[in-house]
C-alpha cells in the first residue's frame, strides 16, 4: 500500500490496528481518543484522502458536505451505520464501508450476558453480596424465571440474531424471529418466523432485539408493542438505544408488566436516563457488545480490508449503498 494516502484515524483503536494504520498509510491520529464530531471532524479532515471512523463520529448530510474533495471514502469501524448518511455521502460521490460479520458472536455473548442478568437478578445479587447485606441462603431468595422451555423472541435474524439464536437453542429455549424477509431453512435452523413484529410481541417470554437502526425503528418498542408481551417478559437491546422508548420501557418495569430488562445500549448515549438507576429490575452495561480483544481487532482489520482494496482500485468487501 503506497504510504502517500493520507488517512484520517478519528480514534485512538486497538494497537495493533494503529500498527497497521501506520504501516501502510500516511496518518493522523488521535492520541487523546478526543470525541471528534462536526467542526472537531471537518477542521482536521483538510488533505486525507480517507477516514477511519468510529460509530461516535456523525457523518450527517451537512457534515458530508462539508468535507473535503480529497476525502474518497468513510470507513466505519462498526456494523451499524446509522451515524453516517449513505445516501448522501453515496451523492457526493464518496464510498462507505462497514464491519460485519466479525462483531455477531461477542455480541450475541452480551446479548446473553443481559438475558442471564437480567432473568436472574444479576445486579440484586452482586449488591446483596457486596455490601454486606446477605444474611444467608433461603429457599425464595432472589428467584426470577428459568430460561429453559422458554420462547426467545429475536427481532432481527441477521449475523447477530442467528448467534443469539443459538445460545438460546443451548438454553433450552425455543426461537421464534421477525426479520425483514423470512431466512432460508438451513438458516432458520427450526425457528419459528413471525410476519410481523407485533406477532412476535405475542410469543416473547423473552425478547432480544438485534435489528439495525433506521428511522422507521425509532421507539420500536413502546408502550402497545410491551402491551402485546406476555405479562412478566424480559426485554434486553444489545442494538441501539434509539429501537426503545425509555419512558415506555421504565414505566412496565415498575408496574411489574416487564419482570427486567437488560440493556448494553442507550438513546443519546453515554447519556443514560436517570430512571433506569433508580430500578433494581434493570442491568446495565455501556455499549460492550463488541469488546472483546479479539473482536475489536477483527473490526479494525476489516475495515483496513475495505480500504486497502478501495486503494487498490477494487470494489471494497463491505460497502452500502
Ligand atoms: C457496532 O459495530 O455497530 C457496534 O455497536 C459499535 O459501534
Amino acid at each position: 500500500m503506497p504510504k502517500d494516502i493520507n488517512l484520517l484515524v478519528t480514534r485512538q483503536f486497538p494497537g495493533d490496528v494503529l500498527d497497521r494504520c501506520e504501516r501502510d498509510y500516511s496518518c493522523t491520529f488521535n492520541p487523546d481518543d478526543a470525541d471528534w464530531n462536526g467542526e472537531g471532524l471537518l477542521s482536521r479532515a483538510d488533505g486525507h484522502d480517507a477516514i477511519l471512523l468510529s460509530s461516535n463520529s456523525k457523518f450527517t448530510a451537512q457534515v458530508i458536505a462539508e468535507l473535503p474533495d480529497s476525502i474518497k471514502i468513510l470507513a466505519t469501524f462498526s456494523v451499524g451505520y446509522e451515524h453516517i448518511d449513505v445516501g448522501a455521502a453515496n451523492n457526493k460521490g464518496l464510498v462507505v464501508t462497514n464491519t460485519p460479520g466479525v462483531l455477531s458472536e461477542a455480541t450475541a455473548d452480551i446479548a446473553f450476558m443481559l438475558l442471564l442478568c437480567a432473568s436472574r437478578r444479576a445486579f440484586e445479587a452482586d449488591r446483596m453480596v457486596r455490601t454486606g447485606q446477605w444474611t444467608g441462603w433461603t429457599p425464595t431468595q432472589l428467584c426470577g424465571p428459568g430460561m429453559q422451555g422458554k420462547r426467545l423472541a429475536i427481532l432481527g435474524m441477521g449475523g447477530i440474531g442467528r448467534q443469539v439464536a443459538q445460545r438460546g437453542r443451548a438454553f433450552g429455549m425455543t426461537i421464534h424471529y421477525h426479520n425483514r424477509s423470512r431466512l432460508p431453512a438451513d438458516l432458520e435452523q427450526g425457528a419459528v418466523y413471525h410476519e410481523t413484529a407485533d406477532e412476535l410481541m405475542k410469543v416473547a417470554d423473552f425478547l432480544s432485539i438485534n435489528c439495525p437502526m433506521s428511522d422507521e425503528m425509532v421507539h420500536f418498542l413502546n408502550e402497545d408493542r410491551i402491551t402485546l408481551m406476555p405479562d412478566g417478559a424480559i426485554v434486553v437491546n444489545s442494538a441501539r438505544g434509539g429501537l426503545v422508548e425509555d419512558a415506555a420501557l421504565i414505566a412496565a418495569l415498575k408496574s411489574g408488566k416487564l419482570f427486567a430488562a437488560g440493556l448494553d445500549v442507550f438513546e443519546g448515549e453515554p447519556k443514560v436516563n436517570p430512571a433506569y438507576w433508580e430500578l433494581d429490575n434493570v442491568f446495565m452495561a455501556p455499549h460492550i457488545g463488541s469488546a472483546t480483544v479479539e473482536t475489536r481487532n477483527a473490526m479494525g482489520f476489516t475495515a483496513l480490508d475495505n480500504l486497502d482494496a478501495f486503494f487498490a482500485g477494487e470494489d471494497p468487501p463491505n460497502r452500502l449503498v
